[in-house]
């Protein structure tokens, strides 16, 4: 019995060190990996620049990192000699490199597929030995209600000064097949009570441009700003809204006779916005 006692307190005590070795032997290296779905055109390249300075200023002694989510992307721009990496190899990298408390933070929009494949790598990751004391995730500019207003107030900051009230607006979302998708209509619901000329639609999921349409011909309106809901105004922006082929968002609406101003600009661009996902990173910080 007393064997067993004094059996039990050593195998706690080995217990107890081995935290302790995770814990303290390791001097602690806090970092940032920030994570995008990333762009091959050179002006949404100029936007990720200006969100790392953002970061980097906000956070002046933590090392921030990058990783770019879609594999097409990486391919294209590493044809071009840039080399990018995924999520997997940067924390791979990272964990290397002796880091031991990191937050990855989401420059998406909403919660969508890229979002919840970032919590399942995230979860692998934690399970590995050896890997860091400390990993969390940032969510997406659209995460929960507080976002909604927020997001739709900046939005209202953001709109053209130029706008009168009976011209449109249409924000230009990505879409999804992911149930996530619902967060482009609720942002809608939200802008029009304070604007009912504000319409969100989406590339990929619903509301469609045709949705829209139908809606700005019933209500007889002949013009609307088409702007980006996208971090940066990349390939979606400049060809499937602004392009001068017969499917883009302006040719669509310009064959029902309404004109429209294609605003060149992703939404980390607008300081209002990127506020918003560097608070959200903030707030993530505080708990690392
Ligand atoms: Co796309």
């Amino acid at each position: 019995m007393k064997n067993n006692i004094i059996l039990a307190i050593i195998l706690l005590l080995t217990i107890i060190s081995n935290v302790d070795a995770k814990e303290h032997n390791i001097p602690t290296k806090k970092g940032i990996l920030l994570v995008a779905f990333g762009s091959s055109i050179p002006k949404a390249q100029e936007t990720f620049l200006q969100i790392d300075k953002k970061v980097k200023d906000t956070f002046p002694s933590i090392e921030v990192r990058w990783a770019y989510t879609s594999s097409i992307i990486r391919e294209k721009l590493a044809k071009e000699g840039k080399k990018l990496d995924s999520v997997e190899l940067a924390l791979a990298k990272m964990m290397d490199d002796k880091f031991t408390h990191i937050v990855i933070q989401s420059l998406h929009t909403i919660c969508g597929e890229e979002f919840h494949d970032l919590v399942q790598t995230i979860n692998a990751f934690k399970s590995m030995p050896g890997s860091f004391n400390k990993i969390l995730l940032g969510p997406p500019l659209l995460y929960n209600d507080e976002d909604m207003t927020n997001v739709s107030e900046a939005i209202l900051k953001i709109i053209p000064k130029d706008r009168k009230k009976d011209d449109a607006v249409i924000l230009m979302g990505h879409g999804t097949p992911h149930p996530s998708n619902t967060a482009y209509a609720a942002l809608m619901y939200h802008l029009q009570k304070e604007d009912s000329n504000i319409y969100v639609a989406t590339v990929e999921g619903t509301p469609t441009i045709y949705d829209v349409k139908d809606i700005l011909i019933e209500k007889k309106i002949t013009k609307s700003y088409l702007m980006p809901f996208m971090a940066v105004a990349g390939d979606h922006a400049l060809n499937d809204m602004a392009g001068d082929n017969n499917e883009s968002w302006k040719m669509i609406l310009g064959k029902s006779n309404i004109s429209c101003v294609p605003i060149l600009k992703g939404t980390a661009e607008y300081e209002e916005l990127l506020k918003i996902w560097i608070n959200h990173l903030k707030d993530v910080f505080k708990k690392l």
